[in-house]
């Protein structure tokens, strides 16, 4: 315990100067949106007099509600937009969707006046939603010149939902809607959104400022403290232009102590000690100096030193903040400028903001799946007041008729059952169900359905029930679906439908037409006995309920090659080849034994070459990836040979059937050892040491034994797999990019990742490097050290990084150890292994280590610990986990 804890903490600041993109535009509100709640759709668009910003009705982003005005004697207070209103009688949630562009920071506003609209004299307390995550609750008791809420949210999708969700007996209502996006690379937090606190200026003018001053809406409001500060202000233009953009009139004026020598203090008091906050602090020297005075000064932000010497720039700003979320002890919060000896004039600052952290952990529903079953609403008219905001989450607002699966709050819900039985459908069987691509279980049943049963239903991969019953369908029953494997198939009641060969459909004595109850899904050669085939499946269907419910498929695409047992180490040295698809379905024994799902489709057990085990990933149609990068990628991944990498065997690529074979991995993947999943005992400190050399080794490979060198950009512990010899290796390349060496260090690419292993410097700037991957490397050390989870929100410290860090400074290393090694392991060896994580976490990627370096740097830990010797519980978790490992029923669906 040699080395101070603190010195491990993460302080890093980030000084922006001008990055002067571009000068600053007109003001001409695009982007913005301005929505007057409960105009009149027939009213047209207005200029707010005093703004000059353009409002209008609010009709067509709600898809509910009812509108309502402030009465008179509030009129003289308030004017348009706030004087009429929505709100919400009827539903538990309602919510506006608003078109937004996606991965883009907004300052959104919602204004609240009650203004006695409903006569009722009661002023309403409800929450606020931003998407599925809560942001705020809204009491309006005592409010009565109204309240605002403000935040500034990086947008995740193409669609912003803002809902209102009642929580009493009061109906929520909302005032006007504004939105304004914001400068890329402005207002960056490592997580979270901001939520607003305080905006100042410091100046003695009185003046709050807004568009079109500020051109992005924000408001200023003036601060002076005229006992001790005096006041400097410029008729000259000051370049603003840092992203930042605040109004020249904000920048104009600036405060500094009356006396020379006294430091700028300022005071503010947040709710707790472990309120997170974001504080800008915008520079601009706007006084003349003469060539003997100099102005520099110390930035400290509760003692802790933020600027040892910092001289604001000549009629120039400058944003000075810290690139991590802040705290103070007791919530009591000091800033100090304080001038240096060198300085002959005392310090000055322009303008303040402060805004808290408000972590938004829920991700949205998958955008596929959201489009689908709003097409779906669409073709049907549904009008069910539970289908608003996020289909899935948060759970309570499920909506009406769907399941979802959510496994964890860090991979986006999908919807996996479409219920619309009783719903009063009419026309045919929506062709965009086909969409939903992840449907395991669809009931259209007693509606009043037409039309033939489509073939589509057949080519949905994930679908097990469908019931079609009491309906009036007709025609013919296609016979792919007849014959799909693992479907339960009910077409009751639907008297005008034909099964070919008579199959479905027998009169019954009265001569009407019957449809039998259930077709169990029959092989071509199963004709046979239908007795035997109905019990089969009901095998099979069984099974796999069961693994659902024991073992949830995870959905991230690692664990999809996560797979039962094999006897032998992978002895494909056949040369990578390309497969025909008749070879995938008769190596996959027609695609019997599914082994996972993931993000780009289902993963089948496999055998090649009589005996050789392999996995096959069948990539979706609708999967993202389009076909060009389908083949680079496989031509990258065939080049890839490293014994702690995943090995690609083969890939198939006919027409619309594209898959990827991979090495099996008899011992799924770390995650599971880690959470007990697999059962069996612990792994002990020195097997995690050993599989994180050897995920290290591979990541080490990618980094600098390929050519070119390749990011793998998901380095997370669902992604390093195990085979049965418990050796480590890296799976899932399927994100990553060859990235350049020579010139040019990174890459600029989509932001993607997994969330709570995404480094932060990417995901602010979007430039790809080989030090993304050491970020995630470090999170999965944490979580091997620790086994808690990545994100967790019930924890003092939902990310793990964050976690550590704060149980460091309470001292001892046993506080984060994973209480199940029972003490047992080296502390030399824990300590160096925490030191190398926390500086793989480093904000800035410059100053993490290489993977080179952490190679060594871990063997040096290994090495620690086998010096120490075996201790009783030691040695044999390797044994005990081998034993252990065949029970995961979910895995091993095929019975003997
Ligand atoms: C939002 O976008 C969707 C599709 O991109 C479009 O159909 C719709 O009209 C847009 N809504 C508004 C209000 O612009
Ligand atoms: C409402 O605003 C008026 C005028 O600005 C002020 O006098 C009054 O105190 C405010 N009321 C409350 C409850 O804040
Ligand atoms: C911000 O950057 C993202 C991509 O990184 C881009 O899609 C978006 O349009 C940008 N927003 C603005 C306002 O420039
Ligand atoms: C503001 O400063 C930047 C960088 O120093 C410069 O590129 C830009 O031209 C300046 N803008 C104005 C209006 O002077
Ligand atoms: C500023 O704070 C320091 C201590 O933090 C104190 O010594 C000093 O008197 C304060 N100055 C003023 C002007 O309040
Ligand atoms: C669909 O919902 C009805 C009740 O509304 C229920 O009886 C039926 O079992 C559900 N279907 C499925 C497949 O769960
Ligand atoms: C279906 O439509 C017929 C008339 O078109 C109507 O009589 C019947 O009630 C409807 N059935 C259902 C279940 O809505
Ligand atoms: C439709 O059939 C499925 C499977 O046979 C069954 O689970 C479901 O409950 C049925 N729906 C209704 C409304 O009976
Ligand atoms: C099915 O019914 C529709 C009318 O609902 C009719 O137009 C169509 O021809 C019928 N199809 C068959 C194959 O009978």
């Amino acid at each position: 315990m040699e080395k101070h804890p603190q010195a491990l903490l993460i302080f890093s600041l980030i000084f922006i100067t001008f990055s002067a993109l571009h000068p600053v535009e007109a003001q001409d509100q695009k982007g913005f949106i301005s929505l007057d709640c409960g105009l009149s759709p027939t009213d047209p668009s207005f200029n707010d007099p005093s703004t000059g910003l353009t409002y209008s009705t609010d009709d067509g982003f709600a898809h509910s509600g009812k509108t309502g005005k402030i009465k008179k004697e509030f009129e003289s207070i308030f004017s348009k937009p706030a004087l009429t209103l929505r709100y919400f009688p009827d539903g538990v949630r309602n919510c506006y969707t608003l078109n937004v562009t996606q991965d883009t920071n907004y300052l959104i506003k919602a204004v609240f006046v009650y203004g006695n609209y409903d006569d009722l004299n009661n002023y309403p307390s409800f929450d606020l939603y931003l998407g599925p995550n809560l942001w705020s609750t809204v009491d309006m008791n005592g409010r009565t010149n109204g309240t605002i809420e403000e935040i500034i949210h990086r947008t995740r999708s193409k669609s912003l939902q803002i809902c209102f969700v009642k929580t009493g007996t009061s109906n929520p209502m909302v005032n006007t809607i504004e939105l304004r996006p914001l400068k890329n690379n402005t207002y960056n937090t490592q997580s979270g959104s901001l939520k607003y606190f305080f905006r100042y200026y410091f100046s003695t003018s009185g003046r709050n400022i807004r568009y079109p001053n500020d051109v992005h809406d924000r408001k200023w409001y003036p601060f002076f403290d005229s006992k001790e500060w005096t006041e400097v202000t410029t008729d000259l233009n000051v370049n603003t232009s840092n992203g930042y953009e605040p109004p020249q009139a904000v920048m104009a004026s600036a405060s500094t102590p009356i006396s020379t020598f006294a430091p700028w203090n300022f005071t503010w008091s947040l709710p707790s000690s472990t309120t997170q906050f974001y504080v800008y602090l915008h520079f601009a020297e706007i006084e003349t100096l003469s060539s003997l005075d100099t102005r520099e000064f110390k930035v400290e932000l509760n003692g802790k030193l933020a600027y040892e010497r910092y001289s604001p720039r000549t009629l120039a700003m400058e944003t000075i903040f810290f690139s991590t979320p802040q705290q103070c002890e007791g919530g009591e919060c000091i800033l100090e400028l304080t001038k240096t000896p060198k300085s002959t004039l005392p310090p000055l600052i322009n303008a303040l903001e402060l805004f808290t952290v408000i972590d938004f952990p829920q991700l949205e529903t998958n955008q596929d799946d959201v489009a689908a079953i709003k097409g779906i609403q669409n073709t049907y008219g549904l009008s069910k007041v539970s289908w608003q905001g996020d289909p899935c989450v948060p759970k309570q607002f499920l909506w009406d008729g769907l399941n979802c699966n959510s496994l964890d709050i860090s991979t986006p819900p999908i919807v996996t059952s479409l219920n619309l039985s009783s719903s009063q459908l009419t026309g045919i069987i929506a062709p965009g169900i086909e969409n939903l691509i992840h449907l395991q279980e669809l009931d259209l049943s007693n509606n009043n359905l037409t039309g033939g049963v489509p073939e589509f239903l057949a080519g949905m991969k994930s679908l097990l029930v469908i019931n079609l019953s009491g309906n009036n369908l007709n025609g013919s029953v296609p016979q792919t679906l007849l014959q799909k494997k693992g479907l339960k198939l009910n077409l009751e009641g639907n008297s005008d439908l034909i099964c070919p060969g008579g199959l479905c459909v027998s009169k019954d004595g009265n001569g009407s037409k019957k449809t039998n109850v259930v077709i169990p899904v029959v092989a071509s050669v199963a004709f046979v006995v239908v007795l035997g085939s109905a019990l089969a499946f009901f095998f099979v269907f069984k099974k796999r309920k069961t693994s659902n419910n024991e073992a949830p498929i995870s959905y991230t695409q690692v664990s999809d090659v996560r797979t039962a047992r094999s006897n032998s180490e992978p002895a494909i040295m056949t040369k990578n080849r390309r497969f025909a698809y008749s070879e995938v379905v008769t190596m996959t024994n027609n695609f019997k034994r599914v082994l996972g799902k993931g993000g780009f489709g289902m993963v089948y057990h496999g055998t090649v070459n009589g005996n050789e085990q392999v996995a096959v990933k069948m990539l979706s149609h609708s999967s993202s990836q389009g076909y060009k990068e389908f083949k680079a990628e496989v031509e990258l991944l065939l080049r890839v040979h490293h014994k702690n990498l995943v090995g690609l065997v083969g890939y198939c690529d006919e027409g619309e059937n594209l898959a990827l074979i991979y090495e099996y991995m008899a011992n799924g993947d770390l995650r599971e050892h880690m959470s007990g999943n697999r059962g069996g005992s612990i792994l002990n400190w020195e097997t995690r040491l050993k599989i994180v050399v050897e995920s290290a080794q591979g990541l080490e490979y990618l980094h600098n034994g390929c050519k070119p060198p390749m990011v793998h950009r998901d380095v997370k512990t669902t992604n390093i797999l195990l085979n049965e010899h418990f050796q480590a290796k890296l799976a899932d390349f399927g994100l990553s990019r060859s990235f350049p060496i020579e010139g040019e260090t990174h890459v600029s690419t989509v932001v993607a990742g997994t969330p709570g292993y995404l480094d932060p410097e990417y995901y602010r700037t979007n430039w790809l490097n080989e030090k993304s991957d050491v970020y995630s490397f470090g999170i999965v050390l944490l979580e091997l050290i620790t086994n808690q989870p990545v994100i967790n929100q019930s924890r003092e410290k939902p990310h793990i990084a964050e976690w550590v860090g704060f149980m460091l400074t309470k001292g001892d290393i046993k506080n984060i150890m994973d209480p199940k090694l029972y003490g047992d392991y080296d502390s030399g060896s824990v300590w160096r292994a925490v030191e190398l994580a926390m500086s793989c976490l480093n904000p800035s990627s410059a100053r993490r280590p290489t993977m080179s370096q952490v190679v060594i740097e871990l063997n040096e830990c290994l090495a620690n610990e086998n010096s120490r010797g075996g201790t009783s519980q030691n040695m044999n978790s390797q044994t005990s986990i081998e034993m252990s490992m065949n029970f995961d029923i979910g895995t091993t669906p095929d019975a003997r």
